[in-house]
């Protein structure tokens, strides 16, 4: 079985932890042990037994996943390795070679490239900018056919920070009733929200649901590993026993440690840490925009750390991103990971001097390659 290069994650495990300023991160700033725990609870966390854990996830972690979501109990999760571990389970355990994906683009391209390996014809529907990053919904009702099996949709949205309403939600779950598709919603960036209003789920939207989540992003821990799907007590069942081929079971340290971070008042506190950074660093780079108005363009996320950015400079994005790195040190992420030259996604997660370090270098490298490169072309 082929598969296509990721892109997007090959490029970043190259060159994130050698750059001086790494704005490629999509989620939050992480946290040290230290700082999450009190010394009692390093020391609780230092006394563990480090055997196998439970497979699908310890009782103490489910049931605490679950309780973020209503109707749902520690027999609707799966833990899992990271949400991707979480993605590579669903496509594997719910697609077929010439089953038909309908999936939202731009996304997160992973179940894109896993799902072409498996033989899935991938049939994609667009977040339109002209739209504020909504989707087309004409778009997604024609690619649908009596052979699509899942939606899959990333919500809210990498790389653009869109967020669905409740409407689009709705018209989404009644175009996968009408041919009982399953719905397969990443909603990894939820709890990241710039306005502290957390995303719906779609789950309890519809019985034929199975969302993602995980610790990576808005909570700050993407060290830790820790993902999981929720969905109906039998497809989670069904996907345990993919889950036994993959990786066994997630660290105990791992999964002691989420446990703690989803108890509601510490996660209530990791959520308004991201939020702060968050929106002091979208406010600093509106006004970096708002200097350079001539070649930057965005759609202000809702939630996510990070920004989508249209440029009007006659170079391509992988190499405008190469440029930075090697003559700046900064990295962001080039739109071509997404198939959108003329893009950047900037992450706005990290600390507030090493972001504004991080534009400031890119603002240098902005005069050295001089106007002489900018279209005249308009948004
Ligand atoms: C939309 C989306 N889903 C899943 C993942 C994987 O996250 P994790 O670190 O939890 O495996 C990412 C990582 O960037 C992502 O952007």
């Amino acid at each position: 079985m082929k598969i296509e290069t990721f892109d997007l994650e090959r490029i970043q495990s190259l060159w994130e932890n050698t750059v001086k300023y790494n704005l490629t991160e999509s989620g939050l700033h992480p946290y040290t042990v230290k700082e999450l725990l009190d010394a009692q609870e390093i020391d609780r966390l230092l006394d563990l037994r480090l055997g196998y854990g439970q497979t699908n996830g310890s009782d103490e972690l489910r049931t605490a996943v679950s309780r973020l979501y209503p109707g749902a109990d520690l027999d609707n999760v799966l833990v899992t390795n990271g949400s991707s571990e979480a993605n590579l389970i669903v496509t594997w355990s719910h697609l077929e070679p010439d089953d038909e994906l309908v999936l939202m683009l731009p996304n997160y391209m992973q179940i894109w490239g896993i799902a072409r390996s498996f033989g899935v014809t991938v049939k994609p529907f667009h977040l339109k900018e002209e739209l504020r990053w909504s989707p087309d919904l004409n778009e997604l009702k024609d690619q649908i056919t009596p052979r699509t099996k899942m939606i899959a949709l990333c919500n809210p949205n990498n790389p653009t920070g869109a967020v669905l309403n409740e409407s689009d939600m709705n018209e989404i779950v009644n175009l996968a009733r009408q041919t009982d598709a399953w719905i397969f919603s990443d909603e990894i960036y939820r709890g990241a929200e710039l306005d502290g209003r957390e995303t719906p789920s779609f789950w309890g939207f519809y019985d034929k649901v199975i969302v993602n989540g995980g610790l990576a992003k808005a909570y700050g821990l993407p060290g830790i590993r820790i993902g999981w799907l929720v969905g109906p007590k039998n497809e989670i069942e069904k996907s345990w026993s993919y889950r036994d081929y993959t990786s066994i079971c997630c660290g105990i340290l791992s999964q002691r440690l989420a446990t703690l971070v989803l108890q509601p008042e510490m996660r209530k506190k990791v959520l308004s840490r991201g939020r702060k950074m968050i929106n002091e660093n979208l406010a600093e780079l509106k006004k970096w925009v708002e200097k350079h108005a001539d070649l930057f363009h965005f759609i202000p996320p809702r939630a996510g750390a990070i920004v989508f950015m249209r440029y009007r400079l006659n170079i391509n994005s992988r190499d405008l991103s190469n440029m930075l790195r090697e003559q700046k040190s900064v990295f962001v992420l080039d739109g071509d990971c997404f198939g959108m030259d003329h893009y950047l996604r900037i992450g706005i997660g990290s600390e507030k001097d090493y972001f504004l370090t991080g534009l400031n270098l890119i603002e240098e490298m902005l005069m050295e390659i001089g106007a002489g490169r900018t279209e005249k072309s308009r948004y």
